[in-house]
């Protein structure tokens, strides 16, 4: 069982705190979702996981192992990948040469051609797609692109910064239906979203993040039934 259990978590940049106290915990096999507005801290969050952001203070527990102090590819190497903020593909390269650079830590070449073929089947647009230059395929394209170059380390947690951010309706409810499909697969998921009621949907469990603080947690049900969440965030 492998969970990520965030403890009393603080952050800042120079000297402006961002994260206060913040408590969390990500369930092996479940899609856990964190809302919350416009700078409410969930890239800062994120980063926190990868240790791109310093903790000021708390643990972050992988596996039962202490993740604040690791280097960025060694968390990596321990099952996490992310799937960053506006998707972030490498645009003058191939949607293959994307998808291999997921894959930098294995070094086998077979594993890694298998690897390819299985985001291919996930993904078979990508396929068709293989030699395209990602900076010229569409936004849902490139949402595509981005979640199989996360795949590509075979992580068992996937966390995904506001995947529907910028994408069309239509690209947005793909995408949540894609997410869902990855978690079906055995992968947990920590989702970090401004849509609320959509990501509510496909989410078991969820954290609602105001100004850097936890401020409503619960089953997916129970927040989706929260008047005060509805107020704010079901707009
Ligand atoms: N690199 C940075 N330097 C200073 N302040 C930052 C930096 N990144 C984010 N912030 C501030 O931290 C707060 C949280 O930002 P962020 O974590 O990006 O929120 P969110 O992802 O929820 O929109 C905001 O007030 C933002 O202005
Ligand atoms: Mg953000």
């Amino acid at each position: 069982m492998s969970n990520l259990v965030i403890r009393g978590l603080c952050a800042r940049y120079d000297t402006v705190d961002v994260l206060h106290d913040v408590n969390l915990e990500v369930e092996h096999g479940k899609i856990t979702c964190i809302l919350g507005a416009n700078g409410a801290g969930k890239t800062t969050l994120i980063r926190s996981i990868f240790g791109l952001t310093l903790p000021r203070q708390g643990s972050l527990q992988w596996d039962g192992k202490e993740l604040a102090g690791m280097k960025t590819h060694e968390i990596v190497a321990s099952g996490i990948s992310c799937i960053p903020e506006g998707r972030k593909v490498f645009p003058r390269m191939t949607v293959a040469e994307n998808l291999a650079l997921g894959g930098f830590l294995e070094k086998n070449e077979a594993t890694l051609r298998k690897r390819i073929a299985r985001i291919y089947d996930i993904f078979p647009r990508l396929r068709e797609r293989a030699e395209q230059l990602a900076g010229t395929m569409s936004g849902g394209e490139q949402a595509m692109v981005s979640i199989g170059r996360g795949l590509m380390a075979e992580p068992r947690l996937l966390v995904i910064d506001e995947p529907s951010l910028g994408l069309s309706p239509l690209f947005v409810k793909e995408n949540f239906k894609v997410i869902q499909r990855i978690n079906g697969l055995g992968i947990t998921v920590l989702l970090v979203e401004q849509n609320a009621r959509q990501t509510l949907a496909i989410s078991h469990v969820g954290y609602v993040l105001s100004q850097g603080r936890v401020v409503a947690q619960g089953t997916a049900q129970a927040l989706t039934e929260n008047d005060e969440v509805r107020a704010a965030y079901f707009g």
